[in-house]
């Protein structure tokens, strides 16, 4: 409203000053005529016949209180024949023709002419034309003022009415709290709001989600963290009343057990929550150029202890000039996750390689194993969180079902995308992580 009306008001100044100072300049050249007609008039007229009782002018210019001629004549010498106004003395010129005169403060403008006998003049304070021009100016101005106002009370009452519905959305929104997450009503919201609700729409859409899953993350996390607990506790009771040492040996390697598997639980909690992208702290921010020969060495070396212990041929392939933008910490952390999985679920005996290699050109990592592999209606759902294989529940190998989900935040967080396939000799699994180009 500021602008629009600021502008309308120079707008409106601007056509006075140009009406001011266009008619200013019609006027001079109006006013100059007359004043030379009335002195080319008055120079003809006998003055004789019109002297010494009120002269020509009065009846050659019949309006000149307002325009304020005066005329004079004089013989050639200088002596007054003839004053309309004897109080104005102007000076003496015999210069003929248009000049302006300054007498006593006051601007003249003056028409001279001269004849063999005399010189007359008629003058006009310039004064007269400006007032003229300015008189003119404010009547177009007065148009225009009330033009600026009308349309400045037209425009509040349009913004007003325009934006009452956005003042809608508005006290609909402040009256949320921060669980009220349904959509706002449509009804009656106009075009221009539209898409901007439809925006907030989606958004409390997506917040809802992410919620929910923040809630069954939380609580699934509870529920994993139970069973532990509640068998440590037996183990304590039985501990606490046995009186057999065998019974106690077994108790205690029972609870050693069991905080282990609370250990790794939580333990995968946090790996999950610091690579999962919808929490605080972002582990990206650390971007270096990682070599995936590095990761495969430092994770094969850390888990070829346990692969002996199940007698697992565990074999790495490297190509050393592979190399990807990312977190090293955060890619370990991913290719550990498999390699863990591929000794735990292919069985006593089994082969597991590793390898980093180029596949379709793109930097991969790819874990292969000959156990069990995952049943083609498993494989959507082993990325969930908590979610473990019916065998694998069944099977002696504790879990968190943590262990893909970690993979995939941390593979999304890396641009890179996972894959199962059939694994070594049409069985077995095989987990792809390919990247995008560096
Ligand atoms: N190499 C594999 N061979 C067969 N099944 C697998 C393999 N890797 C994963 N799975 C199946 O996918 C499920 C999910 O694996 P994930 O790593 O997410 O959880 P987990 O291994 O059970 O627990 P965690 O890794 O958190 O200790 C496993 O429970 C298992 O059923
Ligand atoms: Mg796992």
């Amino acid at each position: 409203m500021i602008w629009v009306l600021g502008a309308l008001s120079f707008g409106a100044l601007v056509v006075g000053a140009a009406g001011y100072f266009l008619t200013l300049h019609e006027i001079d050249e109006v006013f100059d005529d007359s004043l030379k007609q009335t002195a080319l008039l008055l120079a003809d007229r006998d003055l004789a016949t019109a002297l010494p009782s009120q002269p020509a002018a009065a009846v050659l210019s019949p309006s000149d209180t307002e325009s304020m001629l005066v005329t004079i004549a004089r013989r050639l010498d200088g002596t007054l024949l003839f004053s309309s106004q004897p109080e104005v003395s102007l000076r003496f010129e015999a210069k003929p023709g248009l000049s302006v005169q300054r007498q006593n403060g006051t601007d003249w403008d003056v028409f001279t002419v001269a004849q063999s006998d005399r010189v007359v003049q008629v003058a006009q304070p310039v004064e007269v034309r400006r007032e003229a021009a300015a008189e003119s100016a404010s009547q177009l101005l007065m148009p225009l003022t009330l033009l600026v106002l009308l349309i400045g009370g037209l425009l509040v009452v349009a913004l007003r009415r325009g934006l009452r519905p956005l003042g809608r959305v508005n006290s609909a929104l402040r009256q949320r709290n921060a669980s009220s997450l349904e959509p706002l009503n449509l009804d009656g919201v106009p075009r221009e709001v539209l898409p901007l609700v439809l925006t907030l729409n989606e958004l409390f859409q997506r917040l809802a989600a992410a919620f929910e899953a923040q809630r069954s993350f939380v609580a699934n996390a509870a529920h994993e963290l139970r069973s532990p607990v509640t068998a440590l506790q037996l183990q304590v009771q039985v501990l606490e009343r046995s009186v057999d040492p065998a019974e106690k040996t077994e108790a205690m390697a029972e609870l050693s057990a069991g905080s282990a598997r609370m250990r790794h639980l939580i333990e995968q909690l946090l790996r999950l929550s610091s690579a999962a992208p919808d929490t605080g702290a972002d582990p990206m921010a650390v971007e270096e150029r990682v070599s995936l020969a590095a990761v495969v060495k430092e994770v094969v070396v850390r888990q070829s202890i346990d692969a002996e212990r199940r007698y697992i041929d565990l074999g790495a392939q490297a190509g050393l000039e592979l190399t990807v933008s990312g977190n090293a910490a955060q890619l370990e952390i991913l290719l550990n996750n498999l390699v863990e999985n591929a000794l735990r679920y292919a069985g006593s005996g089994g082969i597991v390689d590793v390898i980093a290699d180029r596949f379709e050109g793109l930097p991969s990592l790819r874990v292969v194993d000959d156990g069990p592999g995952v049943s083609l209606a498993d494989r959507p759902r082993v990325f969930e969180r908590f979610y473990r294989s019916r065998e694998a529940v069944a099977s002696a190998e504790s879990g968190s079902g943590l262990g893909l989900a970690i993979v995939k935040a941390i593979a999304d967080r890396h641009g890179a995308i996972v894959s199962l396939h059939t694994g070594r000799d049409e069985r077995g699994l095989e987990v792809r992580v390919v990247f995008p180009v560096a």
